[in-house]
């Protein structure tokens, strides 16, 4: 069965590290149909739309999006195509490579990030010259949602330590916003319950000095929107890189991939961009898939190139992003 996946490049390095991962895809015994679609501020200024109807409609109708980054249009063109895709959940790992000079090397976490409501539904207003009021939205069934998508997660040992009996954590902060982070954690630790998943708890503030003082006690972490926004940056500075990170953002029928970072306006078009997130987003989309021998090939292909080189100039080396990336295709 061939995938239609929607290639989307945008803007600066996204042109230069998204053509390396579909290569990566395309040394594997899987059958995919790419469609290169337009997005980011290049289609702004020449159409004055930097997410064109037909780009929104490609990835809806897609197997699976690859999405490089797109500059000042970002959020004009990642919120839609989260819609489009129609993700419940952002699911972020942090793992520290070796051979990278990690802050925190034993840091290997994976975020699952509430994706469509709290404080980023879009409720805000200003009331007067004075007052400005944002309304924060937080709904049983979404809280539910995440919470399967997390026992799942953990239960087909896709978590840090691979083992169904890792359970995972929550973090908010239920004891000050009693209503909405108390209903988000009181329905996701309802879920745990009747599925058999161990769940602890930490409150968010509390769990931003515990993490980075000892990251090895956690492995997946939930979280509401904006907590998981901020806490899984956070981690991304314990594992040494932007230039290092995947994301997925996973719907009910569609999934959207993108490396964490932007566009790199400061090396962009210079050929030295590390692929390396966005090859590793290429390995979430294949296990999405349900290529997940072929997504460990890819993880495993790149560890051993982040340990023996070579290496891009963010991680110290000299090597050109096309070097990289043809390092990860030898070991493939
Ligand atoms: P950025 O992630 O583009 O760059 C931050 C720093 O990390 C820069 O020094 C850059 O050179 C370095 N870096 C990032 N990725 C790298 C890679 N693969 N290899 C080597 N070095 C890498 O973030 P910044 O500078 O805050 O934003 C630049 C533009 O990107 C802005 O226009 C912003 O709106 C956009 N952006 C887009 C995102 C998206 O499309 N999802 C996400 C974040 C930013
Ligand atoms: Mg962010």
């Amino acid at each position: 069965m061939s995938h239609e996946v929607v290639v989307i490049e945008g803007d600066g390095i996204g042109r230069e590290v998204v053509p390396a991962a579909v290569e990566v895809l395309e040394a594997l015994p899987v059958d995919f149909e790419f469609v290169k679609a337009e997005a980011g501020d290049a289609v702004q200024e020449a159409t004055g739309e930097a997410l064109p109807a037909e780009t929104y409609d490609l990835a809806a109708d897609a197997d699976a999006t690859l999405f490089g980054a797109a500059g000042e249009t970002a959020a004009d063109v990642i919120l839609p195509l989260r819609e489009a895709v129609d993700s419940f959940v952002n699911v972020r790992p942090a793992k520290a490579y070796p051979g990278v000079d990690a802050v925190r090397p034993e840091t290997d976490v994976v975020f699952l990030r509430e994706n469509t409501e709290g404080v980023y539904a879009g409720h805000e207003d200003r009331l007067s010259d004075d007052l400005s009021t944002l309304t924060r939205v937080v709904t049983s069934s979404a809280s539910r949602e995440l919470a399967e998508y997390a026992c799942e997660f953990v239960e087909d040992g896709r978590g840090p330590a691979g083992d169904s009996d890792e359970g995972f954590t929550v973090a908010h902060k239920a004891n000050v916003m009693r209503e909405t982070d108390g209903r988000f954690r009181e329905e996701v630790l309802a879920v745990a319950e009747e599925r058999g998943v161990d769940a602890d708890e930490e409150l968010m503030d509390a769990f931003a000095t515990k993490l980075p003082l000892d990251p090895s006690q956690y492995g997946v972490i939930v979280c509401p929107n904006l907590a998981g926004d901020v806490l899984s940056d956070l981690a991304a500075g314990l594992v040494g890189g932007l230039g290092l990170l995947p994301s997925a953002n996973v719907g009910h029928d569609n999934a959207l991939f993108e490396p964490v970072h932007g566009t790199a306006p400061d090396i962009a078009g210079e050929g030295i961009a590390n692929p390396t997130a966005a090859i590793l987003s290429a390995a979430m989309l294949l296990e999405y898939l349900g290529h997940v021998e072929e997504g460990q090939q890819v993880r495993d292909a790149v560890e051993g190139v982040l340990s023996d080189g070579p290496r891009t100039g963010d991680l110290g080396g000299g090597a050109t992003t096309d070097e990289v990336t043809a390092a990860v295709l030898d070991r493939l």
